[in-house]
């Protein structure tokens, strides 16, 4: 059924639009991307590729239950020079330069291997003088080494644009004095109210229990994501949404403006969101973008069209209530060669009628714009979910947008014939 529709952007909720996720690199959309939103970000966060000669993937998981049913799909490589990787930071910390606003300031994620060309990128364009902190994040996550020291933190360098930033640390609380190791004396005041007191150069210091804390320049207190934490998107390099909000609420008033020009799974996205932030997301890679729009299904989100390759065997039908369409996939049948090379128990999966199908959004196509009404993503509780959504009857071409196993997205129209099917 129907070829992949032209579409120019996909909405991805009906209301008013609070993010834009944008396809291509840095260098093929830096020009385009400084020119609409020069001067207007608050915040920029990186977390580039750390030159770690590794190739990363999208974890597409069709069975939660055992036996484990999934399809690593290839995301990004990690293979860079010295010379080609600190050309790649240069041209990002250059575009975010120009994107953030005079009181803005930018945050570079790498870790040890990546951290000195990152440093010495930053100090180049963004100027030593506005270097503010060298934020360890240090996480239990990982394999431990014997021949060193297990490697066990990220590096999170913190530039402002210039002098006068805006910086609110008491945003971020992380805990209260009460919930502390202290070496401090506990005591009570003359109101019975529980504190820490010590006493230094003769003067007495009292911390009260229930006051908050903030945190310092080295974080330990957010872990890493675990293997079955439900936040985990299937992207490999997927960083944990507390991070990224500890990060914008600090540098960031309620809808301003935050960037991340190497997004991935969209984690800032995810954060500003919950924060009440707007954002601009980048990513070059096919895949990321997937990971983005499931993650963003129901979320006032644009994104650019759908470009995937491929013409599986596509089947829907319609049915009409009070006001209503209901929208199924009826089956999504992979294309031969792209059955041929999947591991046995992800064949076997895709075999079933719509066990190749990972999410289904149901929306309309207007001059080439589709916006989403209703979406689902598969639940990994069965090998052949159930994917049927239902809209509001507008006039209009009614259309659907379907991602896959393989990590592709298809933009199609539902045609008015399988009514009732
Ligand atoms: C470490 S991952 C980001 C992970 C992300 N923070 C998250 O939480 O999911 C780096 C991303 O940068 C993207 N990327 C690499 N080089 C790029 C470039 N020149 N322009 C835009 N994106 C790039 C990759 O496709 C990858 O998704």
């Amino acid at each position: 059924m129907g070829d992949n529709k032209s579409t120019s952007a996909i909405r991805l909720s009906s209301g008013a639009l609070r993010g834009r996720v944008a396809f291509g690199s840095v260098a093929e959309r830096g020009a385009e991307l400084a020119a609409e939103y020069y001067g207007e970000v608050s915040c920029v966060y990186l977390d580039p590729p750390f030159m770690t000669g590794g190739d990363f993937s999208l974890s597409r998981r069709l069975s939660n239950s055992s036996p484990r049913v999934a399809l690593d799909v290839p995301a990004y490589s990690d293979k860079f020079d010295a010379d080609g990787y600190s050309k790649m930071l240069r041209e990002a910390v250059s575009l975010s330069r120009e994107l953030l606003s005079d009181t803005g300031t930018l945050f570079l994620h790498v870790d040890s291997r990546a951290s000195l060309l990152a440093r010495q990128a930053l100090d180049e364009v963004m100027g030593a003088e506005n270097f503010l902190n060298e934020i360890i994040w240090a996480y239990q996550s990982g394999g431990w080494a014997n021949t060193h020291f297990p490697r066990k933190h990220d590096v999170i360098l913190f530039y402002s644009k210039t002098k006068d930033y805006f910086f609110d640390l008491t945003a971020v609380p992380c805990g209260t004095v009460g919930g502390r190791n202290s070496h401090m004396r506990r005591a009570v005041d003359e109101s019975g109210r529980p504190c820490r007191e010590i006493l230094s150069a003769g003067k007495l210091y009292r911390y009260y229990d229930d006051e908050p804390v903030y945190p310092s320049d080295v974080w330990t207190d957010i872990s890493h994501l675990q293997q079955r934490d439900p936040e985990r998107t299937g992207y490999d390099t997927q960083k944990p949404q507390a991070l990224l909000e500890r990060i914008i609420k600090c540098s960031t008033r309620e809808g301003d403006l935050v960037a991340d020009l190497f997004a991935g799974s969209g984690t800032t996205g995810a954060a500003a969101l919950a924060s009440g932030r707007r954002f601009l997301l980048l990513d070059m890679s096919d895949t990321a973008q997937t990971a983005m729009l499931e993650r963003f299904i129901g979320q006032p989100v644009t994104m650019d069209a759908p470009v995937s390759r491929g013409k599986p065997e596509i089947k829907l039908s319609k049915q009409t209530g009070l006001g209503i369409y209901i929208v199924s996939l009826q089956s999504f049948t992979l294309e031969e060669d792209m059955q041929a090379g999947l591991p046995p128990l992800v064949k076997r999966a895709a075999a079933t009628k719509r066990g190749a199908a990972v999410s289904l959004v149901c929306g309309y196509l207007d001059s080439g714009v589709f916006t989403a009404y209703a979406g689902k993503k598969r639940d990994g509780k069965s090998l052949e979910p159930e994917l049927s959504v239902s809209v509001p009857v507008y006039d209009g071409e009614l259309a659907v947008l379907i991602t896959d196993v393989l990590g592709r997205r298809f933009c199609l129209s539902v045609p008015d014939n399988i009514e009732g099917e």
